[in-house]
């Protein structure tokens, strides 16, 4: 069985080709991120454009790299959501019109189920059930994870996604777009215990986050660091900035790591996969890593180009579908086109 993958639901056009027996046999990816920098976050519209530019040519590119044609493909799957509705809605356009020409099925996937299945694409995959600790810019949740497509979500954010705590802290001390890798960057050099930010929720029982107040926390630092002339163009300055980097990074990832943990005990599992953007992050792998070896338990990342968005995960996540028995009422001839903005981890597309 061979997938193409296609992802647009924000601003990374990826493309990827899976063979279920030689594994990923191409890989593109065009990163929006020099056409929103001026802006400071993603312009959905601008977006929308760009995928319609980029995305035919990539899926020919990625074609030509593995040496197939589009009719010897088993089906093309593509991102249905959630995310950017116009961003998706033309990935999903491309992606059912190319499998309509190709005679092939067109399967919509779930985007968290892409991120939180891309560690299987990797030689040591994990055996389930295991815990998901899911943290992208739009999304933090921890999910309970039986065998593909059997989801839980035990817990998720209540405001903030652990992503964008990073990006909106980053913009507040001034780093360039965009911010969360920037701002963990920051935070090698700084103190984590400078600064003794909040750990939000950890008081209470249960699963979910809530990253705004920490946010806020920071804003009020800032503001009185800024007002005290703390904070001005000294090379003090650059140094307080790293505290606070480091001092917020530390808050965030003590919170993920309390709550991952507590979804193992709750469990009994001793699995834990971290996958989406903020995976990405190296103070939180280091913590995992010594915690799940700490009680015998082992944690798993998709390769460092697989943990942000792109087409391979896709092509993946579409052929693990097919293989569990694609909703038969879906194909052969549906090729209705679906895209949605919000669709929670584990319901039917039709829910
Ligand atoms: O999964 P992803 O590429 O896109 C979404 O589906 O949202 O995640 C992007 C998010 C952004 O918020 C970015 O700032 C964050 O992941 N991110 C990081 C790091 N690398 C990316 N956050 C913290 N530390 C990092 N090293
Ligand atoms: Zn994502």
């Amino acid at each position: 069985m061979i997938v193409l993958g296609i992802e647009t639901s924000c601003d990374e056009t990826g493309v990827g080709i899976y063979d279920s027996e030689r594994g990923l046999v191409a890989h593109r990816l065009f990163s929006q991120v020099a056409l929103h920098e001026p802006f400071g976050g993603v312009v959905p519209e601008l977006a929308s454009r760009d995928h319609i530019r980029k995305l035919l040519p990539l899926v020919e590119a990625a074609l030509a790299d593995a040496g197939l044609r589009g009719t010897s493909l088993t089906a093309v799957a593509y991102t249905a959501g959630p995310g950017l509705i116009g961003a998706l809605l033309v990935g999903a356009t491309l992606g059912v019109g190319l499998a309509m020409t190709w005679g092939v099925p067109a399967i919509p996937v779930h985007h968290m189920e892409a991120h939180l299945l891309a560690p299987m694409m990797e030689n040591n995959a994990p055996e389930f059930p295991l815990i998901a600790l899911l943290v992208s810019g739009g999304h933090t949740m921890l999910v309970d994870v039986r065998g593909v497509g059997d989801y839980r979500v035990l817990g998720e954010t209540l405001d903030d996604a652990a992503g964008e705590a990073f990006d909106k802290t980053a913009k507040l001390l001034g780093l360039p777009y965009p911010g969360g890798p920037e701002l963990a960057k920051l935070a090698e050099h700084g103190d984590t215990a400078k600064y003794r930010f909040p750990r939000p929720m950890m008081q209470r029982p249960g699963l979910d986050f809530s990253f705004s107040g920490l946010k806020t926390a920071v804003m009020l630092k800032v503001r009185e660091l800024e007002a005290n002339g703390s904070l001005g163009d000294s090379a003090g300055a650059d140094a307080i900035r790293a505290d606070l980097a480091s001092s917020f990074q530390a808050a965030v990832v003590d919170t993920l790591v309390g709550k991952s943990l507590r979804a193992l005990d709750q469990t009994g599992y001793q699995r834990l996969i971290v996958a989406g953007g903020v995976g990405a992050n190296r103070s939180l792998r280091r913590q995992l890593e010594s915690k799940l070896e700490s009680r015998g338990g082992c944690v798993y990342y998709p390769g460092n180009e697989y943990c942000t968005d792109n087409g391979a995960m896709i092509a993946y996540a579409g052929l693990q579908s097919l293989k569990t028995g694609f909703p038969a009422d879906q194909f052969p001839g549906d090729y209705t086109v679906h895209a949605r903005a919000r669709w929670e981890l584990g319901q039917p597309l039709s829910a």
